[in-house]
């Protein structure tokens, strides 16, 4: 027969050690969850909103499957947040032609405050940008028909800011598409609703 090893004296007073600890961790899980639900829903973050406002195109110019042109966009960038501001550390704004970007421009940083909508007037150059020949064909062919159809792609650095707190920095992209440009003067520009990404 073996001997039964000892039953440890301080057992009972161990676990009722561990379970006062439990209790303490799990309170101070539930306090920091409620302090993290109330934060978010005074705060309540949404969705940055942007829209392509117009669009043009100028010195349009395919020769040789050779693309010479100049775009102009107005984006719309709103901050419907009541408490929450933006840093746009950098941004770069792109056209693209059936995937193929076409034209490319940096936009200086700017601080967007809460509720606040700043526009940014684009002028986008395309200098002699080569396409592929099937690229180039149904350029010709939207061009012929005066209706041009575009993606704008907006990318950024951000960061968000709550009174004195600022986050760590995010890639924001944000699609424009179909951005539909017309060619002649009657047709009036349509807004498009971009669709962000964080
Ligand atoms: C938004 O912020 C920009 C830059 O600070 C400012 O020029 C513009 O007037 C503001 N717009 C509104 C609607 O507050
Ligand atoms: C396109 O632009 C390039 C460089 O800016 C220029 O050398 C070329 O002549 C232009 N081509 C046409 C067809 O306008």
């Amino acid at each position: 027969m073996q001997n039964q090893p000892p039953v440890p004296a301080g057992r009972s007073g161990h676990s009722k050690l561990l379970r006062c600890i439990a209790v303490v961790l799990l309170t101070l899980i539930v306090l920091v969850g409620l302090a993290v639900l109330i934060i978010w829903l005074s705060v309540r973050p949404r969705r940055l909103v942007y829209t392509v406002e117009d669009g043009s195109i100028r010195n349009f110019n395919l020769n040789n499957n050779h693309l010479n042109a100049s775009f102009d966009f107005v984006i719309r960038s709103y901050n419907p947040n009541s408490k929450v501001s933006v840093f746009y550390d950098s941004i770069e704004v792109s056209t693209l032609y059936e995937d193929k970007t076409v034209a490319y421009k940096v936009v200086d940083p700017f601080f967007q405050s809460h509720r606040n909508v700043t526009r940014l007037e684009l002028k986008l150059a395309a200098q002699y940008v080569a396409l592929v020949g099937s690229t180039a064909r149904d350029l010709r062919l939207e061009k012929s028909t005066g209706d041009i159809e575009l993606t704008v792609l907006l990318k950024a650095k951000i960061r968000f800011k709550l009174g004195t707190w600022k986050s760590k920095h995010r890639t924001l992209r944000v699609w424009c598409s179909p951005v539909l440009v017309h060619l002649s003067g009657y047709k009036k520009f349509e807004r498009t609703y971009c669709d962000p990404e964080l």
